[in-house]
């Protein structure tokens, strides 16, 4: 009895999920149940629906709930420098091989990739990061930050990049002096930060095909912890071929490699999660 209930679940489960991929335009298939549940029981609550098939018809009669439904699985927490130690090992373990290396081409551009942004908080802790390495030397550089999610939301948010005070909590006093201004609404970023970083949608899990090449730095950090091992396999790879050679690609602190790139990426801090293509 309590294998049919169980099963039974897991279709209407497997039902929902294909229905919010085919007419919501969100793909969660693939993404661990365990989260996926805990925050499908939110929009079960919230919107009366009993059973994942009531939930069904829920969405037939309010396509607007699939954004809602969207904005609760994907969970958006993030912050400035979050994990400092990474961004201290980038400092001093990328930026001046990748800096002198570009200098001994006379290449002037340097490329990163922000690919699960949230509301900006990561690729604009990516551009102060640069501002502090190369101070007066900024110049020299034509620097291109790109900043993707799949959250609409959390793009506009970033966009705008104005941060409460809660957000900037913990943001080093020089820092938010130099690279912030206090209006009424909250701190907002410099324009010579925020000019660096475009935001666009872009879902890692769609496509083999990487949306940006000859990246010099990616950072994907606290994303594929919530995807099955299968398709996190497939968003690595897209990423290791949307890399320049050489080039290096900066996990969150929970994740690691799949063992599909085991052998392509060597180590350069295994806490800080600073991998290099070779
Ligand atoms: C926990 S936040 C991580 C933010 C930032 N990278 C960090 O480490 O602080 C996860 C982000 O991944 C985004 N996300 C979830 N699935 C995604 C997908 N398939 N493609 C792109 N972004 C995705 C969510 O919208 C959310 O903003």
């Amino acid at each position: 009895m309590r294998d049919t209930t169980i099963k039974s679940e897991a279709t209407a489960l497997n039902s929902l999920l294909e229905k919010v991929h085919q007419d919501g335009g969100y793909d969660f298939r693939e993404y661990k149940r365990g989260t996926i549940v805990r925050r499908l029981e939110r929009r079960l609550h919230a919107t009366g629906a009993k059973t994942y098939l009531n939930y069904i018809q829920f969405l037939d009669a309010h396509p607007e709930e699939y954004q809602n439904l969207a904005n609760d699985l994907t969970i958006r927490v993030s912050g400035f420098f979050r994990n400092p130690y990474t961004f201290q090992q980038v400092t001093k373990l990328v930026l001046p091989e990748l800096v002198s290396s570009k200098r001994d081409k006379k290449e002037r551009e340097l490329r990163f990739w922000s690919t699960a942004c949230a509301r900006g908080e990561e690729p604009y802790s990516l551009a102060i990061m640069l501002a502090e390495f190369l101070g007066s030397q900024l110049r020299d550089f034509d620097i291109s930050i790109y900043a993707t999610d799949i959250s609409r939301q959390a793009l506009e948010e970033a966009r705008a990049g104005v941060y409460s005070p809660k957000d900037i909590e913990g943001i080093p006093s020089t820092i938010l002096k130099n690279y912030f201004t206090l209006y009424d609404k909250g701190y907002a970023l410099k324009t010579d930060i925020s000019q660096m970083v475009s935001f666009s949608y872009f879902d890692l899990t769609s496509t083999t095909q990487p949306p940006f090449v000859d990246m010099d730095c990616i950072f994907c950090r606290n994303i594929l912890i919530y995807l099955q091992v299968q398709l996190q396999e497939k968003v690595l790879k897209m990423l290791y071929d949307s890399l320049a050679t050489p080039s290096y690609l900066i996990l969150g602190e929970a994740e690691t490699p799949t063992s599909n790139l085991n052998e392509k990426l060597e180590s350069l801090d295994n806490k800080a999660r600073i991998y290099k293509k070779m």
